[in-house]
């Protein structure tokens, strides 16, 4: 290991809080003054600047993203035992949250190239499932925008209305990303955002959103997040303890300003990646069609993965896989949930093939030009394989 090297990191959450450091700790003392601790003028101020940034009609401040999708789940009225289709190429929450509900999650390849639940495989398993109604009664889809980039909601939508299932968005990776310069979590019947510290809209601790233009749902949800209550202590349904604190929405309004910014920021480093490794073996990030790509991730794929991770790593630039285990292949998933006939072949390989390069907003042109650099070192001492 050469120590001479400053270490890059793959992402930097107290760069974010360095970076807003004055407007965060106002934020933060403002509340510790106020005395309303939990669901107060903050979050009802957060739900309001997050809804206007997105265009939709409200959103919810709950404690995680997880609890999101679980009660975005829930609102849409979801039952035990219905069928929720869905991609095992994201992060293990987006299952978690359907089984937490009561649902069967069912998986569906990604298309290969945007890693998103693919419009053809999702209609053929339409087709399959329908066809063994008796056995599952599928309600929804959980469409997730991975790495920043949109799902094809239009194609996605448009099965959706002949198969009549709501479409729910997994936004955990998309804050600000959008489709003909409409924002991803208004596209959906609902909407799930998480804040972790990570995110492109983060926080300083766990926080997530519902956000919907359906009056009902939205009601639903607001009172899902605490006891069922639409009045102090009357449960009108059975719900959960899921509210967002008051300290992490005054944070996540400071950082809401900034979001546009810092998503530029994010772009503006994966045209850099981009421009630099085009000649390389490497399948670098597309942005299809009319989208507006985020970067939360700026992912390559390459068969030389694990080598040339091992190399970054001896060159001090630390990198991640999202993700290394597809959620079918896991412990406690495996064997056990529905796969779609044409099983999960794309999912398997990009498990095995995807390395997410550092990319957060505050990576400096320096750190990136670095990280091309040592790529380019690997391939040219011999790394290069088909890829
Ligand atoms: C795609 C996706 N869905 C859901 C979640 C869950 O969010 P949280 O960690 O806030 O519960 C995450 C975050 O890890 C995610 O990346």
């Amino acid at each position: 290991m050469n120590t001479d090297l400053q270490t890059i990191l793959p992402t930097d959450p107290r760069a974010g809080y360095r970076a807003h450091e004055e407007e965060i700790r106002q934020a933060i003392q403002g509340v510790l003054d106020a005395g309303t601790y939990i669901l107060g003028s903050e979050v009802a101020g957060f739900e309001r600047e997050f809804a206007a940034y997105l265009g939709v009609r409200s959103a919810i401040g709950v404690a995680s993203g997880t609890d999101a999708l679980y009660l975005a789940l829930l609102s849409c009225g979801l039952r035990p035992g219905d069928g929720v289709l869905t991609v095992s190429h994201t992060a293990v929450a987006t299952i978690a949250a359907i089984e937490m509900a009561g649902a069967i999650p069912i998986l569906i390849d990604v298309d290969p190239l945007t890693h998103t639940l693919d419009p053809d495989r999702l209609e053929d398993a339409c087709d399959e499932y329908r066809a063994l109604s008796a056995e599952v009664s599928m309600k929804a889809i959980v469409a997730v925008h991975l790495y920043g980039h949109p799902a094809d909601m239009t194609a996605l939508q448009e099965i959706a209305s002949r198969y009549d299932l709501f479409v729910i968005e997994d936004c955990a990776q998309a804050h600000g990303s959008a489709i003909e310069g409409v924002k991803t979590g208004s596209w959906g019947a609902i909407g799930a955002f998480s804040f972790y510290p990570t995110k492109n809209l983060p926080a300083l601790g766990d926080a997530g959103a519902i956000v919907t233009n359906h009056p009902d749902f939205g009601e639903r949800a607001r009172m899902l997040r605490e006891y069922g209550w639409r009045e102090r202590y009357v449960s009108q349904l059975p719900g959960t303890n899921s509210r967002l604190d008051e300290i992490q929405a005054a944070i996540l309004r400071v950082r809401l300003r900034h979001l546009e910014a810092e998503n530029q920021r994010r772009r503006e480093l994966a045209g850099l990646y981009s421009d630099q490794l085009r000649d390389l073996p490497l399948v670098l990030p597309i942005a299809r069609g009319q989208v507006s790509h985020v970067y939360h991730q700026y992912v390559i794929q390459t068969s030389s993965r694990d080598e040339l991770r091992r190399y970054l790593d001896s060159r001090r630039i630390k990198t991640l896989v999202h993700y290394p285990v597809p959620v079918h292949l896991q412990p406690a998933y495996r064997d056990r949930l529905p796969i779609h006939r044409a099983g999960l072949p794309r999912t398997e390989r990009l498990s095995a093939e995807i390395l997410s390069l550092p990319m957060h907003p505050f990576l400096t042109e320096a750190q990136a030009t670095r990280v091309v650099e040592e790529i380019r070192g690997f391939y040219g001492r011999g790394g290069s394989r088909p890829t």
